[in-house]
């Protein structure tokens, strides 16, 4: 086993080895979720804390059923309703969170760093589900498996990231992951929309979209995070759709097929119309299923994982 982490902060400095090992754990816990029966005790007595400080549909619920087909005991808190509202510090939260004796805090926050902080300040494994537009790990992984059971290879693979880079935490897990396994990594967007430290990232960047469809096997939409952005960076959600909105017309002028991803949430017809997140390019409903066999995965050898 190659995974020797007690945390998954995010998927910088993950080798290609950890990577394979967390794809072959899900590989088997894909089969697992194919049986009648698709619980194993594997994490029996082991207790798991999913800590959301920020909405969430597909995580939440998908770690939450991860660790309850591995047989753990799960207590969900969701910051509204808590006592966060009367003053409580996160710090103070998340150490009485931890006195009822759990062993592993899966956490999202609207605050990058939050999953690392926890980590210096709890002794329980600590699982990123999404710090600011820092990191997102399960996603990238989930992303990328969905991807190698497509096409079986990452090496070379040519993954053009689409829309709003700059805010997305989910462009950075899949550039590191996609990186380390050697794919071919694009972005394409409006310059707002791109990150300040553009050149940093080691990818192409396509600011016309047309170009960056021609030179994609598979493309990943990100969704437009208007919640995000302290000011308007494109004149209308219209012209956005008009330069930068993935539609049905634009991949069949491609006269190849191509991949479409979606970490969702969708904003139907803005970055993706309906009919493509619908349709036969898509596999936004597979990235889902796959998203609990990777949780499923991570859980299970971090919180296995006997050096921690
Ligand atoms: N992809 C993703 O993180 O979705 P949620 O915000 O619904 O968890």
């Amino acid at each position: 086993m190659s995974l020797k982490r007690k945390h998954l902060l995010g998927l910088e400095g993950v080798s290609k080895e950890e990577i394979f090992e967390i794809f072959e754990a899900a590989q088997s816990m894909k089969e697992i979720l194919q049986r009648p029966i698709k619980k194993v005790p594997t994490l029996q007595g082991v207790t798991i804390a999913n800590l959301f400080f920020e909405n969430s549909t597909r995580t939440r619920l998908s770690f939450d059923l991860a660790a309850r087909r591995l047989s753990a005991d799960v207590i969900n808190f969701t910051s509204s309703g808590s006592s966060i509202s009367k003053g409580e510090t996160l710090k103070d939260t998340a150490r009485n969170i931890e006195a009822m004796k759990i062993d592993a805090v899966v956490v999202r926050h609207h605050a990058s760093g939050v999953p690392k902080f926890l980590s210096e300040v709890l002794k329980s494994n600590i699982i990123n589900a999404g710090d600011g537009a820092h990191e997102h790990p399960t996603q990238g992984l989930l992303d990328i498996f969905t991807l190698k059971e497509k096409f079986g290879e990452i090496k070379g693979l040519r993954v053009c990231l689409i829309g709003d880079i700059a805010h997305s935490r989910v462009a950075r897990s899949n550039i590191e992951g996609l990186k380390t396994l050697g794919a071919e990594i694009s972005i394409c967007g409006p310059a707002t929309l791109l990150p300040r430290e553009i050149e940093s990232l080691g990818v192409k960047i396509f600011y016309n979209l047309d170009e960056a469809l021609k030179n994609a096997d598979a493309i990943n939409v990100l969704r437009i995070q208007q919640e995000r952005m302290e000011s308007e960076r494109f004149p209308t959600l219209r012209e956005y759709q008009h330069l930068f909105g993935i539609t049905n017309e634009r991949l069949t002028k491609l006269n190849k097929k191509i991949i479409v991803l979606h970490p969702g949430p969708i904003n139907r017809d803005v970055e993706i119309s309906a009919d493509v997140a619908d349709g036969e390019h898509s596999l936004i409903l597979d990235q889902v299923e796959n998203g609990v066999a990777i949780r499923m995965a991570v859980l299970f050898l971090i919180c296995t994982n006997k050096q921690n």
